[in-house]
């Protein structure tokens, strides 16, 4: 479980980047945080784990307040896969940043090769694992960062912009990957400016602008409000655009996939 109180953050230089978010994420929820560049998702991310701590108010992660414990600590619990990955690299080998954590969190020898191996495989980076971090794309970097914090499979998975850069087989297993992790009980919060990820993954959203939470309710709702994304500038998903222009034939703004749209067409034109 995770709970924000009345967290506010300022920056060092001043500036307030969180105000009065008032927050609670059940544990095996799906989310997705999502609102215009410097709304604050990144900075709300970086409370989980302790990277931040707020300036006033509390964050509370699986009963540990935050002020009170290490990220090295809460990192067990809460992996963050950062959107800039390389922010996560400084080891020589793909292998070796993917071991770091377990031997940080004191993994046997046994259990460290074989989570390494499952994450290279479950990530199809089998064929980089001597190769530098620095030297692969964009996309496999970003695969790389999941991969080593799936290794050591913390409760809770935050993954701030996991598709830039990712083609469109990449994000089906993205989608994929997250829908396996949340069945298999973990939490995942996802922030994303990717409204057709979103659609797809169908999680409880949070809608975030200047620092505030606007919003909080299921994507059905949350994707259909076309003048709230407007102002969060989001584009609305394609199929929503779509249904909002067939209002001259009854239909409501939705969610929802081409073919059965194209039957409710037929079927209002009979
Ligand atoms: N280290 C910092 N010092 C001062 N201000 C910062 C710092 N990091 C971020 N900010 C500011 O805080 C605000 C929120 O930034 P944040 O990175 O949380 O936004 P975001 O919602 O993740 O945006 P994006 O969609 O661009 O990733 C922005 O206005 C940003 O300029
Ligand atoms: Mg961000």
């Amino acid at each position: 479980m995770i709970i924000f109180e009345n967290v506010e953050y300022t920056y060092p230089n001043g500036f307030k980047a969180l105000s009065s978010i008032n927050l609670e994420i059940k544990d095996g929820e799906l989310v997705a945080l999502m609102g215009e560049n410097g709304a604050g998702k990144t900075t709300l991310l970086k409370h989980l784990n302790g990277l931040l701590k707020p300036s006033s108010g509390r964050v509370i992660v699986n009963g540990v307040d935050t002020r009170h414990a290490t990220v090295a600590s809460l990192s067990r619990d809460v992996g963050i896969v950062f959107q800039n990955a390389e922010d996560m690299f400084f080891s020589p080998t793909v292998w070796e940043e993917i071991s770091f954590a377990l031997h940080n969190f004191g993994y046997q020898e046994e259990v460290i090769k074989k989570r390494v191996g499952w994450a290279l495989k479950f990530m199809e980076l089998e064929d980089y694992r001597d190769k530098s971090p620095f030297l692969l794309s964009g996309g496999e970097k970003k695969r790389l960062a999941l991969a080593i914090v799936l290794a050591w499979s913390p409760k809770i998975v935050a993954l701030d912009e996991p598709t830039v850069g990712q083609d469109v087989l990449q994000k089906e297993k993205m989608i994929q990957i997250i829908r396996q992790a949340n069945q298999q009980g973990k939490t995942i919060i996802i922030s994303s400016h990717d409204v057709e990820f979103i659609a797809d993954l169908q999680p409880r959203i949070i809608l975030m602008s200047k620092g505030k939470i606007i919003k909080d309710g299921y994507a059905e709702e949350v994707l259909t409000d076309l003048s709230l994304l407007k102002e969060c500038r989001l584009i609305p998903p394609q199929m929503v655009s779509l249904t909002y222009e067939l209002g001259f034939l009854g239909i409501k703004p939705h969610l929802g996939q081409p073919e059965d749209i194209a039957l409710e067409i037929i079927r209002r034109l009979r």
